[in-house]
């Protein structure tokens, strides 16, 4: 933004909701800038799957903004995460993005931290050294029904009313004897909250996804929610029905609107995300019925949304890498006993979404390419269609206000 540029407080005053955003929330590097500080450098973070760090030394490296990560499983089988950051001179110490270590070692000079963060082994440092001093700075990690969140927040904000609304639904799930079938990381060349924006309606679906719109429903309220908040009697007669059976479904919106949980019906005789709608896996993760139970549809903002299905699991992570990079990572999850070739084919696992991504991406760096013009001004959401889009920015735009309100009060 140039001088004369309204200010990040202008912009929200004058944003009218049920618009898509003003241009610099898409463009600016400022902009982007306070979004990774005030979003995703403060929120819990969706990292991996736990049984992506299989045993004793399995780690993964995740970038945050400026901030590399370690995710690593201690000889206690607890997993920890650290600053992927050396103590002595700030080298990274591990490089790949995942890996099997049996200490941390930095690269440079050899500093040796044990998986739990204490430094042990740092060698010619002197008499006054005190390598206790010198652990690896820890970064907060919640495990929850198998999956792992992360928050760089000195305080980080409550988990707990995600953590407890969530964990039934995703307990029947049984993620904890889960195996990573297939991981796929894209580039979207378009602002994180296109990405989300295009996520949370399904208006883009009948032109854009034939392989989706075999399984997927078309009816706005899978992928959005009613205006009034409610729920359609036809919705509520499914969630009863899996219920009955065991498997938890209610819709539930956060108070705050952060995440929302509801196991939603596919298309009629679909069970699966596959070609032809039938199971992509023989062996079923997790102890769903009925059968055609649905997707369970649950998002967190800002970094991640997921699909859990009766015979398998899709986690997406969302994570800005520019103000028009974003990069989204797909796990494929089966149970931790499933055969490929005997019990599922990849390829008939992974196309449905690999294909629906792909498409994704396309359109959100088209909407981004359009964004960039002079002419670009907010436009109106579809109030039948993209009510789930309006309820993303509502939830963004209020992070931004909130952390915003104590300067602008201590400046009046
Ligand atoms: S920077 Fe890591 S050992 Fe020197
Ligand atoms: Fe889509």
């Amino acid at each position: 933004m140039t001088s004369n540029a309204p200010s990040l407080d202008e912009l929200l005053a004058r944003r009218v909701s049920g618009y898509s955003l003003e241009q610099p929330f898409y463009v600016s590097p400022e902009v982007y800038d306070r979004d990774l500080e005030i979003i995703f450098g403060r929120e819990w973070l969706y990292a991996v799957p736990a049984c992506q760090l299989p045993r004793t030394g399995s780690y993964v490296t995740m970038r945050v903004g400026a901030n590399e990560v370690i995710i690593v499983r201690g000889r206690d089988g607890g997993i920890r995460a650290f600053h992927n950051s050396c103590r002595h001179r700030g080298s990274l110490i591990c490089r790949a993005r995942e890996g099997q270590v049996a200490k941390l070692v930095c690269p440079y000079h050899q500093w040796t931290y044990e998986l739990d963060g204490k430094l042990i082994w740092a060698n010619d440092m002197g008499g006054e050294f005190d390598p206790s001093r010198y652990g690896l700075h820890p970064v907060h990690l919640r495990l929850l029904e198998g999956l792992v969140f992360i928050c760089l927040a000195d305080t980080p904000p409550d988990f707990e009313p995600f953590a407890e609304r969530v964990a039934p639904y995703f307990a029947v799930h049984d993620l904890a004897n889960a195996r990573v079938a297939f991981t796929s990381t894209i580039i979207e060349k378009a602002n994180w909250k296109l990405v989300w924006e295009n996520n949370r309606e399904c208006y883009h679906c009948s032109s854009n996804h034939p392989a989706l719109c075999r399984s997927f429903p078309l009816d706005p309220e899978v992928a959005g929610v009613q205006a009034d908040g409610g729920v359609s009697p036809r919705l509520q007669a499914h969630f009863d029905r899996c219920e009955a059976a065991g498997a938890p479904a209610q819709f539930h919106l956060s108070d705050d609107g952060q995440f929302r949980v509801a196991r939603m019906p596919l298309q009629e005789r679909a069970v699966s995300y596959t070609m032809d709608g039938r199971e992509a896996v023989a062996r079923a993760l997790g102890h769903v019925a009925p059968r055609d139970a649905g997707t369970l549809m649950t998002f967190h903002y800002p970094g991640m949304w997921s699909h859990f299905l009766p015979d398998h699991a899709l986690t997406f992570r969302v994570m800005p890498v520019g103000p028009h990079e974003t990069e989204v990572t797909t796990t494929w999850l089966v149970h931790k006993d499933a055969v490929e070739g005997v019990d599922y084919d990849l390829k008939r696992l992974t196309e449905v979404w690999l294909a629906t991504n792909d498409e994704d991406r396309g359109i959100v760096e088209v909407n981004q390419q359009g964004i960039f013009s002079s002419s670009y001004r907010p436009g109106p959401y579809s109030p039948g269609q993209e009510s789930g889009v309006a309820q993303f920015v509502d939830w963004y735009a209020e992070q931004l206000r909130r952390a915003l309100a104590p300067r602008q009060v201590a400046a009046e």
